[in-house]
């Protein structure tokens, strides 16, 4: 096999679980020395089938938060796409390379202080808050905490639903998450529920209606954004046109963002 590189980890495939034809999670073995703050990304890609294989590395939200053993990915599965392609076909026991720097500016240390704590995504930008929702920090710093998930159909929702299931059993946070951890999910493309694009919902109210709370306020409420580029910026300027800053790891702000990456 090819060499990997010192800046590399090559870890071993634990878990695979198929969603639906675009979607699917998988977890890897934790190299004792990888550390990361819940929220953060870091690149990934295969190993190189030959010496002159160069690798296609893509950023991956981790979607696992920074206590647990192992690492966690949600991922689309891209047809022809350059490393989906492969990465959708990995089995327990393969090998997978993971850049040693995680980064990213969806950490709780890039918000101000704050009551509730939105978290806002479509498709598979729910990655990171799987990630945040299971860090105890998030309770320790925000009373209330809310994710919002819209996808085209009600399949591509399972991830979530089922890991806000597990969170609000889980041993280590599941005390704070019950009462205080709110999904709402929303689809676009078939009847469910709630219907309508995240940006509907906050424009006519819904969202705030079926939280049964007012909207939202720069004094007490703090929101992520991870999606598809055209949610980002429409949720983003919906948040500047209400006053709301945004922040980053070196000056922390009332809102912060970041695109889900392989699309
Ligand atoms: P829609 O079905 O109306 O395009 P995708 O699977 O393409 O990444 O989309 C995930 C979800 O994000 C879909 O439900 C999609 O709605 C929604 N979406 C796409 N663009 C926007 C936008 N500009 N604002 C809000 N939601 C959006």
């Amino acid at each position: 096999m090819a060499i990997i590189p010192d800046n590399v980890f090559a870890e071993t495939v634990t878990e695979v679980e198929h969603y639906t034809d675009r979607l699917f999670r998988f977890r890897l073995t934790r190299p004792a020395s990888f550390r990361f703050r819940s929220g953060e990304f870091v690149m990934i890609g295969l190993p190189p089938k030959t010496e002159d294989d160069k690798v296609v590395y893509r950023a991956y939200s981790i979607a696992s938060p920074s206590w647990d053993e192992t690492i966690e990915f949600y991922s689309i599965k891209v047809p022809d796409g350059p490393l989906t392609e492969h990465l959708q076909k990995i089995k327990t026991g393969d090998t997978v390379l993971m850049r040693k720097k995680p980064t990213g500016t969806l950490v709780l240390d890039a918000l101000l202080p704050g009551k509730t704590l939105w978290m806002i995504s479509t498709g598979t930008g729910f990655a990171p808050f799987a990630s945040l929702i299971r860090d105890p920090e998030a309770y320790e710093k925000f009373d209330q905490v809310i994710v919002t998930h819209t996808c085209r159909n009600a399949a591509e929702l399972t991830y979530s639903i089922n890991t806000v299931e597990a969170v609000k059993s889980d041993p280590l946070v599941g005390e704070f998450a019950r009462d205080r951890l709110h999904l709402v999910t929303t689809t676009t493309r078939e009847e469910t529920a709630t219907m309508g694009r995240i940006t509907t919902l906050m424009d006519d109210g819904t969202l705030y209606d079926l939280l049964g709370r007012g909207g939202l306020d720069r004094d007490q409420d703090r929101v992520m954004i991870c999606g598809s580029m055209a949610m980002l910026n429409d949720v983003k300027s919906r948040l500047e046109d209400m006053g709301f800053v945004e922040g980053a790891n070196s000056a922390p702000g009332d809102f912060v963002v970041e695109r889900a990456f392989v699309d």
